[in-house]
């Protein structure tokens, strides 16, 4: 019974498939899909089809998935559409059961593959999906709440068994940040009265005091890495000033501070504010520091600053940092890092990278990097401060 129904099903699949093929065209074809002899022929096809059981076994399930409008990067915490392509390839027809339903499910991996802590997504597959007669299923998806190069693993599952495993497909897909958290400095600046709030403008500070006392714990820290009162300060990404303020009552007269950022007016406030010998403030590119004493500096700092940049930036950012560095001198910087990321994922707002990618951009310039501070970010990643030293910079 089984051979004469294969048999038949085999005659219908030719014939159709002939048929088609006759008319080639894919616009006759979908129209041949709307006549009575069509859904005659497929009636009878499917009825003749062996009955599927409770649940369907693995040599029946032949067939394949495909996401067809995967975006190219997505942003997190949001809702995308998924629109999926099931086809059976096996001689029955699938359909679950009310205690063995068949379910679409969509799950976010990590970039390592493994399951990301985020429930997947499922959908009830509740008509039966019959052999070489494709469906299509839409679901709204929830992407990840953290930024990451993440992959989205799309599968069948019957009874808590995924059906395809190693062949269900398998997306890889880098989730930024989401849109309502980005910032432009430029715009922050423009609109900002800095004359009140320049120490709000440039950090999460809840009152002026913090401000004040971060400062002072930022020089420590600098003093305790080095910093003197003779010693030449870069500062990139200066902002209003934090550090000019704190390092002009340390500095000496021998002593001076190099401060940039690529908001005009942040500069024009700092150039009116720090108006001192041996203090210098210019407007920076993105990727260009306009100071041109070369190998003159003996510390430079990020603070704040790569946890707004592009890791191809701050790469380039710390070339320029080397470049205005004596052969002895140090950077000190802070990163927002995650392993969820390959390199680096997130947006102006806030940007997570890979702490073994930054510290090979350092080796590559030849920098040794040491962890000084860490502090948890979001249950995915950590802040680190950290200092680079030459590689084998004995006195530094
Ligand atoms: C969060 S604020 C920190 C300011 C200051 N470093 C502080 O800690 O008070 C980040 C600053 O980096 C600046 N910035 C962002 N990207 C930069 C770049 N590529 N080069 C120089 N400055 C940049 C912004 O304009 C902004 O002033």
């Amino acid at each position: 019974m089984l051979a004469v129904r294969s048999t038949f099903t085999g005659i219908v699949d030719a014939l159709t498939l002939t048929l088609s093929l006759t008319l080639s065209e894919f616009s006759m074809r979908s129209f041949l899909k709307q006549t009575s002899l069509w859904r005659f022929l497929r009636g009878i096809k499917r009825g003749m089809l062996p009955p599927a059981g409770k649940v369907i076994s693995a040599e029946h399930r032949i067939g394949k998935l495909e996401w067809l409008n995967p975006p190219a990067a997505v942003e997190a915490r949001q809702t995308i559409e998924v629109q999926l392509r099931v086809l059976n390839d096996s001689p029955i027809a699938w359909l679950g059961t009310a205690a063995a339903p068949l379910t679409v499910r969509c799950q976010w991996l990590t970039r390592h593959g493994k399951p990301f802590d985020q429930d997947p997504t499922s959908l009830g597959i509740s008509s039966p999906l019959f052999p070489a007669e494709p469906q299509e299923f839409r679901l709204s998806l929830p992407t990840p709440d953290v930024v990451g190069d993440f992959i989205l693993q799309v599968d069948i599952v019957q009874e808590g068994q995924s059906w395809f495993q190693d062949k269900a497909v398998r997306t890889p897909l880098t989730v930024i940040g989401s849109r309502a958290t980005d910032i432009d400095y430029h715009s922050v600046y423009r609109q900002a009265n800095l004359q009140e709030n320049h120490w709000w403008v440039v950090g999460a500070y809840h009152s002026k005091e913090e401000y004040d006392r971060s400062m002072q714990q930022r020089l420590d820290m600098l003093k305790d890495h080095g910093l003197t009162p003779d010693s030449w300060l870069l500062d990139i990404g200066c902002g209003t000033g934090q550090m000019a303020q704190v390092f002009r009552q340390f500095a000496s007269s021998k002593g001076g501070y190099s401060g940039c950022d690529i908001g005009r007016e942040a500069i024009d406030f700092c150039k009116k504010e720090f108006p001192i010998p041996n203090f210098h403030f210019t407007q920076s590119e993105m990727t260009r520091v306009p100071f041109e004493t070369n190998s003159t500096h003996d510390m430079a700092i990020f603070f704040s600053v790569f946890t707004h940049t592009f890791t191809d930036e701050t790469a380039l950012l710390l070339s320029e940092a080397k470049r205005l560095l004596k052969p002895t001198g140090v950077i000190i910087a802070d990163v927002i890092t995650s392993d969820l990321v390959e390199r680096g994922a997130g947006h102006r707002g806030e940007m997570t990278v890979n702490r073994h990618h930054f510290e090979r951009l350092a080796a590559m310039l030849g920098y040794d990097s040491s962890v000084i501070g860490k502090w948890p970010w979001n249950r995915h990643s950590e802040r680190i401060m950290y200092i680079l030293r030459p590689h084998s910079c004995a006195s530094c």
